[in-house]
C-alpha cells in the first residue's frame, strides 16, 4: 500500500434543517439527525438497505473506534455495523457478522486503506457532537448528544489515548494524575487512598526501580471505556481503565484478553463473534480474573464507576498464530 497516500472525507455541504453534514466512504453513507445515525449500503446484489442506531450510542462507539485506531480485530457499534482492523487495512461492514442479515443477503463488507476510514470517522465524529456533549464521558458527567447542530466540542474528541513508554510516573514518561494538571478526583472514587509508595532504589538505578499507587491514578481517570497503558514489557501492555455504564461498542476479539476486576461489578454479555448468537454471561466482582478468548465478542456493564485491569498481548504475530493453529484460541484448557 502507498502509505503517503493522502484520503479526504467525501462530505455533503450541512443539512438546511439539522445542520450536520453526510459522509460517504465507498458503498456506504452515514446521515444524522436530531436523534439517531442512519447508516445506508447497497448490498452486492444491488438491494438497498439501511440502519438506524441512537446517536449518543453511535457517537460513544465511533469515537472508542477512532481513539483506539481501530483497537484489536472487530469494533462492532452494535450487532450489525462495525469494523475489523487489519493492521494497515480496515473493513468496513453492515450485517457481515450477524447471521440473519447474512443469510438474507442483506449484508456488506468494503476494505479500505486505515487513513480512508480513519479521516471519513474522524470528520464525522467532530462534524457531529455537539458543544457540550463529551463521548467519552460517563452518562452522568455528560451533556446531550441530540438536537440540531450546535457548535462542536473538539477538545473532548481529540484526546489522545494515554499510552506509556515503560510505566507511568518514570523520569519521561507519562505523569500521575493530579488536581494540579486538570485530574481531580472521581465522585464515585473519593474514598481511595491517594498515599504513594516509598521507593529507595540504589544510586545509579532511579531509572530503573519504579512503583506507583494505580488505584489513586485511576481514580483520577475523566474517560470510561478507554484502556491506557501504566506499564509495557514488550508486547505484555497493562490497560486499566475506568468503567460506567455500557461499553459503547462489541468488541470481537482476534487475541486473548485477560481482565482483572480491581473495583466493584462488572457484567459481561458474551457471543459467538461471527453470529452473535449468546453465549455465556460472566459477573466480575472485585478480584475475579476472566479471560476473553479470541473467538468471542463481549460487551460490559458496569453498574457503578469501577476499575478494571485488560491485559492486552500487542504481538503482531499472535493475530496469525491463532488462526493459523499454532496458538490456542482459549488461554486455558481445563
Ligand atoms: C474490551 O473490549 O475488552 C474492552 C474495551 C474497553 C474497555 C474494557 C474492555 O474499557
Ligand atoms: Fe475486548
Amino acid at each position: 500500500m502507498d502509505t503517503a497516500t493522502k484520503f479526504d472525507a467525501i462530505a455533503s455541504a450541512p443539512h438546511p434543517v439539522f445542520g450536520y453534514k453526510s459522509f460517504s466512504l465507498g458503498d456506504f453513507s452515514f446521515e444524522r439527525d436530531e436523534y439517531f445515525a442512519h447508516i445506508k449500503w447497497t448490498t452486492v446484489k444491488g438491494k438497498p438497505m439501511s440502519h438506524t442506531m441512537d446517536i449518543g450510542n453511535f457517537l460513544r462507539a465511533l469515537m472508542r473506534d477512532v481513539g483506539w485506531g481501530f483497537f484489536y480485530g472487530w469494533v462492532n457499534f452494535d450487532s450489525v455495523f462495525g469494523t475489523t482492523n487489519h493492521y494497515s487495512t480496515v473493513d468496513v461492514f453492515a450485517g457481515t457478522y450477524n447471521k440473519n442479515f447474512k443469510d438474507a443477503n442483506a449484508d456488506l463488507l468494503q476494505n479500505f486503506p486505515s487513513e480512508q476510514v480513519r479521516v471519513t470517522f474522524v470528520d464525522m465524529l467532530e462534524d457531529w457532537t455537539n458543544e457540550g456533549f463529551d463521548p467519552y464521558a460517563a452518562p452522568q458527567e455528560t451533556g446531550t448528544p441530540y438536537g440540531r447542530k450546535n457548535g462542536s466540542n473538539l477538545p473532548a474528541v481529540r484526546r489522545v489515548r494515554q499510552l506509556a513508554d515503560r510505566c507511568v510516573g518514570l523520569k519521561g514518561d507519562l505523569a500521575m494524575r493530579t488536581d494540579e494538571n486538570g485530574y481531580p478526583v472521581n465522585r464515585a472514587f473519593a474514598d481511595v487512598p491517594q498515599d504513594a509508595p516509598e521507593l529507595h532504589p540504589e544510586p545509579g538505578f532511579e531509572d530503573q526501580v519504579h512503583a506507583f499507587n494505580l488505584f489513586a491514578y485511576l481514580s483520577r481517570s475523566d474517560v470510561i471505556w478507554n484502556p491506557s497503558f501504566t506499564s509495557v514489557v514488550k508486547h505484555s501492555y497493562m490497560c486499566p481503565t475506568t468503567e460506567e455504564h455500557i461499553l459503547p461498542v462489541v468488541h470481537g476479539n482476534d487475541r486473548v484478553e485477560w481482565f482483572f476486576q480491581m473495583s466493584d461489578e462488572i457484567s459481561w454479555e458474551c457471543s459467538d463473534k461471527t453470529t452473535a448468537e449468546p453465549r455465556a454471561r460472566v459477573i466480575m466482582k472485585a478480584g475475579d480474573m476472566a479471560a476473553m478468548p479470541a473467538d468471542c465478542r463481549h460487551q460490559g456493564f458496569s453498574p457503578k464507576r469501577s476499575m478494571l485491569l485488560v491485559w492486552e498481548n500487542g504481538s503482531p504475530q499472535v493475530v496469525y498464530d491463532i488462526q493459523e493453529g499454532r496458538a490456542p484460541v482459549n488461554p486455558v484448557s481445563f
